[in-house]
C-alpha cells in the first residue's frame, strides 16, 4: 500500500515559516515512528495569486480534492488589499472549504498550564480550559445568494444573505454531537433565534438531531449571551456548534482566553472519502501576521498542533498526535516561549525555528 499523502499549502506571511517547522516534525515522523507521508507542496493566497494571477489553481484545487489531508498555513496580506474581491488571497481558502465541503470546522481552545498566567483573563478562570468550537464552515452569510453590492435609487447597498437548509444544520451538529460523545458530553448550540429566522431553525434542527444523543446534554444560546458567558465563565462549555460568521466570532474571541492565537490548530472536515478518510483541511486558527513576516518571530506551535490534529482525525494516530502535543506542552513548560508567549521585558525570545527544534527535540525526548 502507498503511504498516505499530505498537500502542504504554506500560503502567505507566516505560513512558509510556520510550515517549515511543521516539515522537521513531519520528517521525525517518518524517520522515528514509521509515520511516512508522501508529501506535496503547492500554492495559495497570495503566493498562488503572484504565480497564477489567482488565489487558488485550478490543478491545486484538484490536488486537494485527491489527498488525504490538506495542510494549510495562512493567507492574505496588505499587499493584496487593493485586488479585486474575487480574487483576494481569502477567496483560495474559502474555494477549498466549499469545494471539499468542509462543513465541520473544529477549534478547540486548550490552556496550557505553563501559559495560565499569560491570559487577559484571571489564571483561575482559565487554567485547565479545554473547550472544543464547532463552527459550520461551508454555509451561512459567508456563501449566501444573493450577495453583492448593487445601486439602488442614488446610493450603493451591500448585500449578504444567512441561508441554512435543514441537512446544512443537521450535518454541522451531528458532528458536534459526535464530538460531545467522545469528550464531556456536554453542548451548547449558538445563534440568535430571537432575532434570526435562521436562528429558529438552527435550534429547532440541533434539537431533532440531539434525539439521537440522549446522553449528551444539550443546551441553547443567544450567540452574543454565548459570548459574554465565554469570557465571565468558559471552564462552564464543553463543545459549542455554531454557525459560520457567530463560529468566526466565537473561536477568536476562545482562543484568546487562552493566551495567545499563536497556540490554537483547527480542522476542517467533510464527509467521508472512498478510502474512509474524511476529507479534509488542517490549518493554525491564526492568520498571515504580515508585521512580524519573514522575521523568525512566529510562533509555529499552531501550525504544529494542526498536524497533531491531521494525526487523530485522518490518519487514527490519536496515540502519535497525543505524543506531539505533549512534546509542545513539555517545551512550553520548559520556558521556551516565542515573542507572542512573552510579555516580561528582557528575556529574549525564541525564534521561529528553535521553537520548531525544541518541540523536535521533546519528541526524541519522548521516545
Ligand atoms: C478564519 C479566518 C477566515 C474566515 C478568513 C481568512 C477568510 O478568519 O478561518 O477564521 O473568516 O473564516
Ligand atoms: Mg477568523
Amino acid at each position: 500500500m502507498s503511504n498516505p499523502s499530505l498537500l502542504i499549502l504554506p500560503g502567505d506571511g507566516i505560513g512558509p515559516e510556520v510550515m517549515a517547522e511543521v516539515r522537521k516534525v513531519i520528517d521525525w515522523f517518518g524517520a522515528k515512528r514509521g509515520v511516512v507521508f508522501d508529501v506535496s507542496e503547492d500554492l495559495v493566497g497570495g503566493a498562488a495569486y503572484d504565480k497564477h494571477g489567482t488565489p487558488l489553481h485550478d490543478d491545486t484545487m484538484a490536488k486537494a480534492q485527491e489527498v488525504d489531508a490538506v495542510l494549510l498555513g495562512a493567507v492574505g496580506g496588505p499587499k493584496y488589499d487593493v485586488l479585486d474581491f474575487s480574487v483576494k488571497p481569502e477567496r483560495g481558502l474559502l474555494r477549498l472549504r466549499k469545494e471539499m465541503d468542509l462543513y465541520s470546522n473544529l477549534r478547540p481552545a486548550q490552556c496550557f498550564d505553563a501559559l495560565a498566567d499569560f491570559s487577559s483573563l484571571k489564571k483561575d478562570v482559565v487554567a485547565g480550559l479545554d473547550i472544543m468550537i464547532v463552527r459550520e464552515l461551508t454555509s451561512g452569510v459567508y456563501f449566501g445568494e444573493p450577495r453583492g453590492i448593487i445601486e439602488e435609487g442614488n446610493e450603493r447597498v451591500g448585500i449578504n444573505t444567512q441561508r441554512y437548509t435543514e441537512s446544512e444544520i443537521d450535518r454541522a451538529a451531528r458532528s458536534a454531537f459526535e464530538l460531545a460523545m467522545k469528550r464531556g458530553k456536554k453542548l451548547c448550540s449558538m445563534e440568535k433565534a430571537n432575532v434570526m429566522e435562521s436562528g429558529i431553525l438552527w435550534r429547532e434542527v440541533v434539537t431533532e438531531v440531539g434525539k439521537d444523543y440522549p446522553e449528551v446534554e444539550l443546551s441553547h444560546m443567544y450567540a452574543d449571551a454565548g459570548a459574554m458567558q465565554l469570557t465571565r465563565w468558559p471552564k462552564q462549555f464543553d463543545v459549542i456548534v455554531t454557525d459560520n460568521l457567530f463560529g468566526d466570532l466565537l473561536s477568536d474571541l476562545a482562543a484568546m482566553l487562552t493566551g495567545s492565537l499563536g497556540m490554537l490548530p483547527s480542522a476542517s472536515l467533510g464527509a467521508p472519502m472512498a478510502n474512509g478518510r474524511p476529507k479534509a483541511l488542517y490549518e493554525p486558527v491564526h492568520g498571515s501576521a504580515p508585521d512580524i513576516a519573514g522575521q523568525g518571530k512566529a510562533n509555529p506551535c499552531a501550525c504544529i498542533l494542526s498536524f497533531a490534529m491531521a494525526l487523530r482525525y485522518s490518519f487514527d494516530l490519536g496515540d502519535e498526535a497525543t505524543r506531539l502535543e505533549q512534546a509542545v506542552e513539555k517545551v512550553l513548560a520548559d520556558g521556551v516561549r516565542t515573542a507572542d508567549l512573552l510579555n516580561e521585558e528582557g528575556r529574549t525570545p525564541a525564534s521561529t525555528s528553535e521553537m520548531g527544534d525544541a518541540v523536535v527535540a521533546a519528541l526524541e525526548a519522548s521516545l
